[in-house]
């Protein structure tokens, strides 16, 4: 496995890997990697001849400078896990490697067709521009075969489709096919994600009940209307000492916008547990 820090490095490594008829696997992350991350991983070690998986806590994605300060950055340890999962490459780089001054500031709006326009995007106004951003850059610099992202982040899921559905139209990025890949959660049925390292044992206790209570409204369902559902989702969980919900939506899984029949129907939900903020989401 190599580290390369230079986008020159990296294009010039895969070039040589495709001139071998390598097929490559991309798996972008902000490291603190944990379980989620490494079923994309083996997944893209299975379906491909060779793995990239970049590092990069992007800076033009946190509309919340604290939330990026504190983004977990375990470098060495994502390292030493990738060695054992048979990763060929990780990218690494630095701001100023990835982007220009101008870039960094650069404040352009994608068109995502409204799928931007709702929940996270509503609260987290640019955030999506940034991972578009970084998304395609990563996508141009390692033209990869495949590229996999997780359930749990299912807007984001939503909106990097969108996005190389459009580009496909004018063959940016080849045939290259966005692989989702479904939630994975701790025993206690917490979606895995970054941010949990910031949860204290308490917090990660409390935090429970947003898995809880969303695999409880699979049963709701059966009987109560979607907004009665959305409804009595948020109440439980803002009934929890600890959680406080920013929002309870059960949209429609394409259009994301929502809906009034679970049919394709997915409860998307963004809670707060004390400072650290928790994302999830459930299909009906
Ligand atoms: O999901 C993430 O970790 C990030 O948004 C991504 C896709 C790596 C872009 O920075």
């Amino acid at each position: 496995m190599q580290i390369i820090r230079t986008k020159k490095e990296l294009s010039a490594q895969v070039e040589a890997c495709k001139s071998h008829g390598k097929t490559i696997g991309l798996v972008p992350t902000m490291g603190a990697l944990h379980a989620g991350h490494l079923s994309l991983i083996r997944r893209s070690v299975s379906e491909n001849n060779v793995c990239v998986v970049s590092i990069f806590v992007n800076p033009t994605q946190f509309n919340n400078k604290d939330d990026f300060k504190l983004y977990p950055r375990t470098l060495e340890r994502d390292a030493a896990l990738l060695e054992s999962e048979r990763v060929d490459f990780i990218f690494a780089p630095t701001a100023d490697e990835m982007y220009t001054k101008e870039e960094m500031e650069e404040s352009f709006v994608f068109d995502f067709g409204g799928l931007d326009k709702v929940m996270e995007g509503k609260m987290r106004p640019g955030h999506f521009n940034g991972v578009v951003q970084v998304v395609s850059r990563l996508f141009y610099l390692v033209r990869p075969d495949r590229a996999y992202f997780g359930e749990k982040d299912f807007q984001q899921l939503a909106i990097i489709r969108y996005m190389v559905g459009r580009s496909s139209l004018k063959g940016s990025f080849g045939s290259l096919q966005i692989v989702g890949c479904p939630i994975v959660r701790e025993e206690s049925g917490l979606a895995m994600s970054s941010r949990n390292e910031r949860l204290s044992s308490e917090e990660r206790q409390t935090a429970v009940n947003i898995s809880k209570t969303l695999f409880a409204s699979k049963e709701w369902a059966k009987s109560m209307s979607v907004r009665e559902v959305e409804q009595k989702v948020t109440d439980t969980i803002n009934g929890v000492e600890g959680l406080k919900v920013e929002y309870y939506e059960i949209v429609d899984g394409d259009s994301l916008q929502r809906t009034e029949s679970f049919e394709n129907a997915v409860g998307c939900v963004t809670v707060y547990c004390g400072e650290v903020r928790l994302i999830d989401n459930i299909r009906y």
